[in-house]
């Protein structure tokens, strides 16, 4: 069956896209509930389905002019290497029409970023919820 895209957020099941993260898996376990509240505030988002199941998804924050921000790109394991969380990608870059996106890449993800034309920051900051995790994780110096 044919994978389509939909940015219509009032198809996703809530519950469903906390499984999604959870064994794509993507990050820490997250409230279903709160994943409603970040995609509802994220300028972007788009899924993938497949029929009427929820294979992938993907956000970005946006201020509409100069800078967006993607997170949470993920597909169900069994989808993945099918090039569904390329069009996932494609479609948030292609969507966002400003000068520059940034996002950061889970560890071992950068080549992944890098076929759409990401590159590594010298100067990017953050600050993280816990130091020594986000040191140990690989995401800070
Ligand atoms: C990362 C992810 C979204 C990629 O989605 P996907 O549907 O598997 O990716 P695609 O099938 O579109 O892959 C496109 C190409 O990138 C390559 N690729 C995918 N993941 C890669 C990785 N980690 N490193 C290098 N290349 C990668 C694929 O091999 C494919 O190459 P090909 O075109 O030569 O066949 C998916 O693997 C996933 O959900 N991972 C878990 C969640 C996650 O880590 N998300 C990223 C957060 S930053």
């Amino acid at each position: 069956m044919e994978i389509d895209l939909s940015t219509d957020i009032d198809r996703i099941s809530w519950q469903e896209l906390a499984r999604l993260f959870e064994l794509a898996p993507l990050g820490k376990k997250r409230e279903p509930e709160q994943l409603e509240i970040a995609f509802r505030n994220s300028m972007l988002k788009v899924f993938a389905f497949q029929g009427e199941k929820l294979i992938g998804a993907g956000r970005a924050l946006s201020d509409g002019v100069w800078r967006a921000a993607i997170y949470d790109v993920a597909v169900f394991p069994e989808y993945q290497g099918r090039g569904i969380g390329s069009m996932i990608v494609r479609h948030l870059i292609d969507s966002a029409k400003v000068d520059v996106i940034m996002l950061y890449a889970a560890p071992g993800k950068s080549e992944f970023y890098e076929r759409f034309g990401f590159r590594k920051m010298v100067t990017a900051m953050a600050i993280m919820p816990s130091e020594d995790e986000a040191r140990k994780r690989g995401l800070i110096e």
